[in-house]
């Protein structure tokens, strides 16, 4: 049975992109539905000019009652019915109750090598750390922000001139690469993790 899958992001959506493309053919996926809490996001035109079905449930009028934002996305969310969900660039951090609906069902890429650097401003930490090697992680989300099970890794190498800006660039083709990886396993039933090395 395909599964169904739902796409959230909050800008540009190229991981979104990069997931609706690779499901095709013999894929066990399909996107049915890409959701941004911006109305703005780049993300979803590009979403519409791949056919996939697209919403947006602005977070700003609900201001700080998280809870209100989630019953609203939720509601969008279940009208799609999907098995699965990708979050792509999306910048809301979750609650616990929402993460439990989603238990099992609910991925997320993260632009570091987890548990290194959960949170933001990821690739500036690893340069001042001096690290040599950075890169992204695909994991399941739990109630820990950036904390769930790892299902794959992308690894680059930080050259000496690298800056926040260049090491994001030159990464961001890693994770156009590892989360249709990791999403086609798990997709059909196989945790096994997904190693890259860019
Ligand atoms: C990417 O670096 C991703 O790791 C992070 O958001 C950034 C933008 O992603 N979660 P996208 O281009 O909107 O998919």
């Amino acid at each position: 049975m395909t599964k169904r899958v739902a796409i959230l992001i909050s800008g540009g959506g190229s991981n979104m992109v990069a997931l609706v493309d690779s499901m095709r053919g013999d894929h066990p996926a399909r996107a049915v539905l890409v959701v941004s809490n911006d109305p703005d996001a780049g993300g979803l035109a590009k979403a519409q000019k791949l056919g996939i079905p697209t919403a947006s449930v602005d977070h700003k009028p609900f201001g700080k009652d998280r809870a209100a934002f989630e019953a609203a996305l939720q509601d969008t969310l279940e009208a799609a019915a999907p098995d699965i969900i990708c979050l792509a660039g999306f910048m809301r951090i979750l609650t616990p109750d929402f993460t439990a609906k989603w238990d099992g069902r609910m991925l997320n890429i993260h632009p570091s090598l987890l548990p290194k650097y959960k949170g933001l401003h990821t690739h500036a930490r690893a340069l001042e750390a001096g690290d040599t090697e950075h890169g992204c992680s695909v994991h399941e989300v739990t109630a820990a922000l950036d904390g769930g099970p790892i299902l794959g890794q992308a690894r680059l190498s930080v050259s000496p001139d690298d800056t926040p800006d260049t090491l994001a660039a030159r990464l961001l083709p890693l994770e156009h690469g590892l989360y249709p990886a990791v999403l086609r396993r798990f997709a059909g039933g196989d945790r096994a993790r997904v190693d890259l090395q860019g």
